[in-house]
């Protein structure tokens, strides 16, 4: 590690994480979005964070996927910059590429406060945010300003919590119409635990009709607008049982879906010992960490390997990430990590991922991807 980086995530352990952590879970990540908005409007704060933390640049870790160039796999994962106010910083802080959204086609609250909790005992958190956000247009607004991402750029969405399921076609429409011009690659959340009913969506029929529907839409808004078909992937949720996981990937696979997200947060609640742990909502963190690879593996498994996956959930070092990748994952995210780890660990975790692709002798990631799926 850069002696930079090394300074500043002593800073983080020391200084800034005893800071937050005395504050409401979501004071202290309104408080801390407060700081990021300021650094994406000031490119000079934006090169010295780059310098101070900088991303890996070797071919090692490059890949070609879906159409664009990933620098390095460590993605942030969607649910943090909800409403694309930060994007410009998440390179600078080294992240490979990066996930906004959730979004929906109108702006909403979300559920009531308090609806984020951090358990230090078991390293996780809870969250029932109920996807509050600013919508669809907001979001256009702030990425048309933003300009074109460094990184690779994708919109996560979803739908209004007053849709029925019935209806859901028509928002996951809108919100692929609205950001299709500014999206790099979109991403289809079916799997939120805290949009009531939202997760019917990964059964057979239900997805069926969805993936149908956006896929046809998909190629209408690219020949309408004179542009590419983007890359569409499916974000799943950890809690399926392994007959319905394997039905979810095969339909999915009967649409030209590009590839699968997993995971998102789980509901389970096994071996917590946090004062926190009976609150209501998504579980993230640590207690994901095995969880998650296990379902990278079986859809490595069940797809022969035929279908990229982005592996997220509890991701705190280069061996979690590795771990994932070596079961499957082309491209991992994080989440929860930077809560506990702070801002250094995206590039931290690539930088290592560079040295343990060579002492397992790999010239390159690809040939590390599903050796143990
Ligand atoms: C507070 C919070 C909000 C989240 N919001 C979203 C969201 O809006 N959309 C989504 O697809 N995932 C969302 N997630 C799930 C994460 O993207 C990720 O899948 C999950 O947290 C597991 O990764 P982690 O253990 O690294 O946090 C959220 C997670 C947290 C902790």
């Amino acid at each position: 590690m850069k002696r930079s980086m090394g300074i500043l995530q002593f800073g983080y352990e020391n200084v800034i994480k005893p800071y937050l952590f005395r504050k409401d879970a979501e004071d202290a990540h309104d408080f801390t979005f407060k700081l990021l908005k300021t650094i994406s409007e000031n490119s000079w704060m934006q090169k010295m964070m780059s310098t101070i933390i900088s991303a890996p640049t070797n071919k090692i870790l490059e890949q070609q996927l879906f159409g664009m160039t990933f620098a390095h796999p460590v993605g942030l994962a969607a649910g943090l910059d909800k409403n694309a106010v930060a994007v410009p910083v998440w390179a600078s802080l080294g992240f490979g590429f990066l996930e906004v959204g959730t979004v929906t086609p109108v702006g909403q609250a979300g559920n009531d406060k308090p609806r984020l909790f951090r358990l230090p005992m078991d390293q996780a958190l809870i969250n029932r945010m109920g996807f509050n956000n600013a919508g669809s247009e907001a979001m256009l607004g702030r990425l048309q300003a933003f300009g074109k991402s460094s990184i690779p750029l994708a919109v996560n969405i979803g739908k209004n919590k007053s849709t029925p399921n019935e209806q859901a076609l028509e928002d996951y429409m809108k919100c692929m119409s609205v950001l299709y011009d500014v999206a790099d690659f979109f991403v289809v959340n079916i799997s939120s635990p805290n949009t009531p009913n939202l997760r019917e969506l990964q059964k057979s029929d239900e997805l069926d009709q969805l993936l149908s529907g956006l896929c046809n839409h998909r190629k209408v808004l690219a020949s309408t607008r004179g542009a590419s078909v983007k890359p569409m992937l499916v974000k799943l949720a950890p809690d399926m049982t392994p007959e319905d996981l394997e039905v979810s990937i095969y339909t999915m696979r009967r649409h030209p879906v590009d590839g699968v997200i997993a995971t998102n947060t789980t509901l389970s609640r096994d071996g917590l010992q946090d004062r926190h742990r009976g609150e209501m909502g998504g579980l993230s963190g640590k207690p994901l960490t095995m969880k998650s690879t296990e379902v990278i593996r079986s859809i490595y498994r069940m797809s022969e390997g035929k279908f990229p996956i982005i592996g997220v959930g509890g991701i705190f070092t280069a061996d979690d990430a590795y771990a994932k990748i070596k079961a499957g994952a082309s491209l991992v995210e994080l989440y929860s990590g930077l809560i506990y780890h702070g801002p250094t660990l995206a590039s931290s975790i690539s930088h290592e991922l560079i040295q343990k692709l060579q002492q397992d002798g790999f010239e390159h990631i690809s040939q590390a991807i599903g050796v143990e799926g």
